[in-house]
This record gives C-alpha cells, structure tokens and sequence, in this order.
C-alpha cells in the first residue's frame, strides 16, 4: 500500500489528486492539507480518514481536533513541515503560491517521491530545488500536463537524444482578443478558459500566457534545457500536451483529452501506467489540430517572464510576486486585466538582481515586493 500526502487537498489539483486516488488499487491517503476552506476538509476527513491533517489557521485546528478526536490536527507552515516527518511514499504538492516551498525543501530529504503541481517551487527557487533533489536521489514528478507530456516523450529525466521541448498552449480565453479589447474585460471573461478547469490564480496567468512563461522556466528546471531550447507553441485544442524534438528530427508528442486526472495519476505511479480513473475517450477522427507561434506583441508578458528568467538570479521570484499581487487585485476588480503587466513591467525594471541567490535572500524578495505592492 502506497501513501499518499497531499499538501492543498482543497484546491482543484488537491481535490482531482483525491479522485484519482480512490479510483487506483493500492494507494491511500496519510495526511491532508488545507487552507481555510473547512467545510471541504471536514468532508475529505469524513471520506480518507487521515491520520493527519493541516489547516491554515490553529484555530481552525483547534476546532476540528474536538470533532475529530482521532486525528491528529496541526497548523501553520510548521505544521506542513511537521507533516512530512511522518512515513509516506509520495509527496503531493498541490497548494496555491509559496507557502510549501521550504516543506519541498525539507522533503527532498526524505527520499521519497515529490509530485509536483506547485509551479512556485521551481519558479522561485528552481536551482537550489534540483541541486538538491539531485544530491539526494530524490524523484521530483511533474503534474503539471506538458512537464507530465515531456517526461512521457523523454522516457527518462536525462534522455541525450532529445535536442528542444514544445511546449503547447490554448491561448487562454482572449486569444483572439484586440489588447483593445483586452482592457476592458472583467475577471469573469478571464475566469472563462476554453478548456480546462483549474484555480482562479492560473486560469488568469493562461489569459496573460504568463502561466506558459512559468512553465519554461519549470521545463527548464525539471529536464535542463537551455531557454532557447525550450519553445512555446500555441494549440488552441489542447489535446497535444507537448513535443519533445529529437536529435534525429523525429518529433514525440502525447495527446489525451484535456483532464488533469491523466497526468496526476502519471506523477503518482510513475513509472509505472497503472489503469485507475475514467477519463472521456479520445477520439482521433474529424479531428483538426492547430498549432500557432505566439503573438508576443498582444501577450508581452510570455516574453517577459522567459526574459526575467534568463536573467536569473532573484528575477523570477520579482516577477511571480508581482503576478500574483497583481493577478489578486484583478480579481477583487481593483485594476484591470492591462495592469497586471504594467505592474510587473515596473517592479522588475527597478529590481536589483542578486545572482545565486540563498533560499532566505528569494523569499525576502518575495516579501518586499509584495509589502511595496499592497500599497497600490
Ligand atoms: N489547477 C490546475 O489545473 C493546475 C495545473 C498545473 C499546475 N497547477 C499549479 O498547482 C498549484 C495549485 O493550483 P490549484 O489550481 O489547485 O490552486 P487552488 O485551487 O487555488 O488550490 C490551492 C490549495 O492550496 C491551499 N492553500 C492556499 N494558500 C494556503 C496557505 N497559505 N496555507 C495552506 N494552504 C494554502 C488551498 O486551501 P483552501 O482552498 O482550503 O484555502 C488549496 O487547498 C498552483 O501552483 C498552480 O499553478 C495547477
């Protein structure tokens, strides 16, 4: 029997993690994670019984340990870092922002298997997470779908066949809008994605393509590609969830219906396929598949996020916070969808970089950018 921790079970891939699990033979869940959303978790309890749970709040803790008297509660960033002191097979990271980035640190340790959705983990501190998932032997699995498609191309994290990876984006839900139009749109047409269901918070970053921006820089991270290697491709259909071009001009592709469920089953039982969950069947036939370049002109922010992540250093950790304090206001309708990237534009241009950069140096970054932003 396999256990499973899933740090986020309330959030979508928390939540979609669950489902797969209780469709797979073998696998069950040890400990949950969750934010504020109690009435969730409650229900999650009722379903897994975990030996442990998480809250965000102690207070929130406090109260479930007299409804639950058989589990044990914790709360607080200390609390994710107690949690993976316990005996688990596979670290799910599923929540939202930073707050698990040092419980990825502290688990690498372990040598247990990390599946990872968080893409901040990687975005932030990506060197200092590979360098040391490497010097501990520790897998780190994507679940994100195009790391999920490329691991399955690659067949293995170091394939020295490969020569780039493509990765493949819808679009988001104004790929077809004027910057004009752009500008006035709400957060409900941005919440509105053509094909995928996710969190608020990433559903945004897929209508700037900031979201494709972060996923080079995870795909740099994860397989160690050089950025110019790594190429972005929209795909409008969203059923090739990325290439991997060999040395030998083959191309490899994996295609599935676009459901998260595939590719978090792949990250819980990799390397094995294992039969769990029933996706709807894909069907080739009438079938049109688009592939387009990116129109970096209406979406600066793709360019602009690979460009900070060149630069390295602290420059991704400026550009995530200033994208989730700006993507935040939006979504309260504070600001419109056009001033996010000028939100951004001006924190990174007055940034000053550090180069190699120690895991406290990124989240004080991380810190003052938000401090200065929540002043707008
Ligand atoms: N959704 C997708 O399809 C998808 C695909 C690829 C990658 N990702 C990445 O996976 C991560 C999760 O995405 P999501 O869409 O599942 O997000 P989500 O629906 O917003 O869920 C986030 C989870 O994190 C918890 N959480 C947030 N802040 C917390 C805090 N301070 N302390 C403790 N728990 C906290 C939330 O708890 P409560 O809800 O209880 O407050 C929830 O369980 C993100 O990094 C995202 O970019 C998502």
């Amino acid at each position: 029997m396999k256990n499973v921790i899933i740090l986020g079970s309330t959030g979508s891939i928390g939540t979609q993690t669950l489902e797969v699990i209780e469709k797979l033979d073998n696998y069950q869940v040890k400990a949950l994670t969750c934010g504020k959303n109690i009435e969730l978790i409650k229900k999650q309890i009722e379903k897994f019984s975990p030996q442990i749970v998480c809250t965000q709040e102690p207070k929130d803790a406090e109260n479930l340990s007299k409804i639950y008297p058989k589990t044990k509660f914790l709360s607080g960033e200390n609390g994710l870092l107690e949690i993976i002191n316990n005996q688990y097979d596979v670290l799910v990271v599923a929540t939202s922002g930073i707050v698990s980035v040092k419980t990825v640190l502290k688990a690498i340790e372990n040598k247990k298997t990390i599946a990872l959705a968080n893409k901040e983990t990687l975005v932030m501190a990506g060197d200092i997470v590979m360098k040391k998932a490497k010097q501990y032997n520790t897998p780190i699995i994507p679940i994100d779908s195009e790391h999920s498609a490329i691991l399955q191309c690659l067949k293995e994290f170091d394939n020295p066949n490969a020569k780039r990876l493509w990765i493949t984006a819808s679009g988001g839900p104004f790929l077809n809008n004027t910057r004009k139009e752009m500008a006035v749109f709400t957060a409900k047409e941005a919440l509105n994605h053509p094909r995928w269901n996710m969190g608020k918070k990433i559903t945004v970053d897929c209508a700037t393509l900031v979201n494709k921006g972060l996923e080079v820089i995870e795909a740099h991270h994860l397989y160690n590609f050089d950025y110019e290697n790594i190429k972005v491709v929209i795909h409008p259909e969203s059923l090739v969830h990325s290439f991997v071009e060999f040395n030998d001009g083959s191309f490899l592709a994996q295609m599935g219906t676009p459901s998260m469920h595939i590719p978090i089953q792949y990250a819980l039982t990799y390397p094995d396929r294992k039969t769990g969950i029933k996706t709807n069947s894909f069907s080739p036939y009438g079938k049109q598949l688009n592939f387009y370049e990116p129109d970096f002109e209406r979406f600066p922010l793709l360019k602009i996020t690979i460009e900070c992540a060149k630069q390295g250093g602290i420059m991704p950790a400026v550009l995530n916070a200033a994208n989730e304090v700006a993507v935040y206001k939006f979504l309260e309708g504070k600001i419109n969808f056009l001033d996010i990237e000028k939100i951004i534009l001006k924190e990174i241009e007055t940034a000053k970089n550090i180069s190699n950069p120690s895991i406290d140096e990124i989240f004080e970054t991380d810190k003052k950018v938000r401090l200065k932003l929540s002043e707008i």
